[in-house]
């Protein structure tokens, strides 16, 4: 999941260069709340002389008041507007604030390791592993190893299990007995060529793929176009971080993978979005991300 620090576009991923009328709520509501309560402190963002907004990780007033606000937005909110509005409008401001407090999850573990994954989708993958019984995640978008390791660890625990994660670079010093790295583009034939061999070698019966790789539209729909055959039916595509194509601060990056699966669903029969998997814990990196094969 969450963003790619190797591609050029990466490092805009924590900026925005305007805000849009979502964001002005937020961050107004935030900014706001502390005076209103009497605290006559007036929170103030870092901003370039450009005027753009960097995201970092808040400190832990402003977070408190983030929370009450946003508790207060939701008990009005789903009053007036459920369920149309509600969904869309406080799952986005609460995952943008989620974004914001964590650094976008830059600095999250597991087990020591860098995952960069929302832990509420990580759940999700967790659920799915065993609840799917997978007996082999493909994953395109190593980074530092950390979600890999996290799915390997479920896999110990389950006793079966095998993970081959693709990534353009070695960036990772993990090593693990189920988990198998290679190294080249995901949309490489070479490469395609070598996860068939390793899913014939391993016997792999219940493959999952999980795209986490370039998130461009463009890189993400031929991941699925490659990647599709390798499912059975009944399994699973993840298609992560389509978050990059309805949060404000990520406008800058899109079309990203929500369009690619869209046009993917689109033009495949075979495969549709589950929509209740995909919005199991509402503040997803994910939205429509996981896919399945129904023929
Ligand atoms: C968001 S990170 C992956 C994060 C990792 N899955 C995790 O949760 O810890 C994206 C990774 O995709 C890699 N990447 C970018 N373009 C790629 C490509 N064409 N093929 C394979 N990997 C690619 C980047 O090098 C980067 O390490």
């Amino acid at each position: 999941m969450v963003l790619n620090s190797a591609t050029p576009s990466s490092s805009r991923l924590l900026r925005s260069e305007k805000r849009s009328p979502l964001e002005v709520l937020a961050f107004g509501l935030m900014t706001r709340a502390p005076e209103a309560a009497g605290h006559r402190r007036r929170v103030e963002y870092p901003q370039s002389t450009t005027g753009t907004i960097v995201l970092r990780e808040g400190t832990q007033e402003e977070i408190d008041v983030m929370s009450r606000t946003m508790d207060r937005l939701t008990t009005r909110m789903r009053l007036i507007a459920a369920p149309t509005w509600y969904p869309k409008v406080v799952r986005r401001s609460a995952l943008t604030g989620l974004i914001w407090k964590t650094g976008n999850f830059t600095k999250t573990t597991w087990l020591g390791h860098p995952i960069w994954q929302n832990p509420l989708d990580a759940w999700g993958l967790q659920e799915a592993i065993v609840g799917d019984s997978i007996d082999l995640v493909i994953e395109c978008g190593t980074n530092r190893g950390g979600s890999a390791l996290y799915m390997a660890s479920i896999m110990d625990l389950l006793g079966r299990g095998h993970v081959l994660s693709i990534d353009i670079e070695k960036l990772t010093e993990v090593e693990h007995p189920r988990i198998d790295f290679i190294v080249g583009s995901s949309t490489d034939d070479a490469t395609v060529e070598e996860v068939q061999r390793r899913i014939r070698d391993l016997q792999a019966q219940k493959p999952m793929i999980l795209l986490d790789s370039d998130h461009s539209g463009k890189h993400v729909l031929r991941e699925l176009e490659l990647y599709a055959p390798l499912v059975p039916v009944g399994g699973y595509i993840l298609v992560q971080d389509g978050c990059i194509d309805e949060l404000s601060i990520m406008r800058q990056d899109r079309p990203g993978p929500l369009w690619a699966t869209n046009q993917f669903v689109a033009n495949d029969a075979r495969f549709e979005i589950d929509r209740d998997r995909s919005t199991r814990y509402l503040y997803t990196h994910s939205p429509s991300g996981w896919i399945r094969r129904v023929s």
